[in-house]
C-alpha cells in the first residue's frame, strides 16, 4: 500500500492555498512574542515562517523528509516526526496545526503526544479538514478504483471528525475545549481536478498501472465536473474545515 508522499515543487504549484487559507486558524493562535510553538505538520514551512516572522521561537514538526528539506531551506528548526509519536516533554506554550491531523488518523496517539508536548496551560489550536470534507473527490476516486477493483487494497488516507467527536477525544485527553468549530468551505482550486489529484491523492495513484493513470484522472475529473466546475472552468472543492483552540 503506499502511502501519500509529498513534493515541495507539485506543492508550491497545486497547494499554496493551504498555506494562504491558514490565516484564520493562525489568527486564533494569536502568536505572543517570546512564546515557543510547534507547528504539526508543517509541510513546506511557508505558514510556519509566517509564524516565525512574529516573533516566536517556531520548531516545525512533519513526517514528509522533502517539507523538512523546504522548512530548513527557509532558516527554520524542522524536524523529521511522525505526529502520531510526538518525542516532546512539556516544551511549548502552543501546537499549532493547519491542514495536518486528518492525515494523522491514529488520533489518540496525536492527542496524546500533544498533550505532553505542551506545558501547563499551554494551547492546542488547529485546523482539519470535518466530516464530509473533499467528499466529491473521495466518492469519485472510490468509485473509479473500486471498477478496477483496488478498493480493498487502497484504504482511504484520512480521517474527518464531527466537531463532537474531535471536542470528545481532546476532553478525553484532559483539554479543555474553549472553541471549536464546524464549518464548509468551498476552496477555489489554482488549476483543475487532475492537479489536486495529482498533488492530494498521490497514494491512489501510485497504486495504478502507469498506463492507466491518464484513464483514471480523466474518470474522476469527469466524475466531479458537474459538482466542482462552474461554466467559465473554474473549479471549487468541497472542503469541510473543523477548528478549534483548546487548553492543557
Ligand atoms: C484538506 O486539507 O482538508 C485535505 C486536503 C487534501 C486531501 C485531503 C484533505
Amino acid at each position: 500500500m503506499a502511502l501519500q508522499t509529498w513534493n515541495s515543487k507539485d506543492y508550491e504549484q497545486n497547494a499554496r492555498f493551504v498555506t494562504d487559507l491558514g490565516m484564520g486558524v493562525m489568527d486564533l493562535l494569536a502568536p505572543q512574542p517570546g512564546e515557543h510553538i510547534l507547528d504539526l505538520g508543517c509541510g513546506d514551512g511557508v505558514l510556519t515562517k509566517k509564524l516565525a516572522d512574529l516573533v516566536c521561537s517556531i520548531v516545525g514538526a512533519d513526517a514528509s523528509p522533502d517539507f523538512i528539506q523546504s522548512a530548513k531551506n527557509l532558516g527554520l528548526d524542522g524536524r523529521l516526526m511522525n505526529g502520531e509519536a510526538l518525542s516532546f516533554t512539556e516544551e511549548f506554550d502552543a501546537v499549532f496545526s493547519n491542514a495536518a491531523l486528518h492525515w494523522m488518523k491514529q488520533k489518540e496517539k496525536v492527542s496524546e503526544g500533544v498533550y505532553r508536548a505542551l506545558k501547563p496551560g499551554g494551547r492546542f489550536v488547529a485546523e482539519m479538514g470535518g466530516k464530509g470534507n473533499i467528499e466529491t473527490f473521495e466518492k469519485a476516486c472510490r468509485a473509479a478504483l473500486a471498477k478496477r477493483g483496488l478498493l480493498e487494497k487502497i484504504p482511504e488516507p484520512n480521517y474527518y471528525p464531527t466537531a463532537e467527536e474531535y471536542g470528545d477525544l481532546l476532553t478525553k485527553q484532559g483539554f479543555k475545549v474553549e472553541y471549536i468549530n464546524f464549518f464548509e468551505r468551498p476552496t477555489p482550486l489554482p488549476k483543475d481536478a487532475k492537479a489536486w489529484l495529482h498533488t492530494f491523492r498521490k497514494s491512489y495513484v501510485e497504486e495504478l498501472d502507469p498506463a492507466d493513470v491518464p484513464l483514471f484522472l480523466e474518470e474522476v475529473q469527469e466524475a466531479v465536473r458537474p459538482k466542482l466546475c462552474d461554466a467559465r472552468g473554474h473549479w471549487t472543492a468541497d472542503y469541510v474545515r473543523l477548528r478549534f483552540k483548546a487548553i492543557k
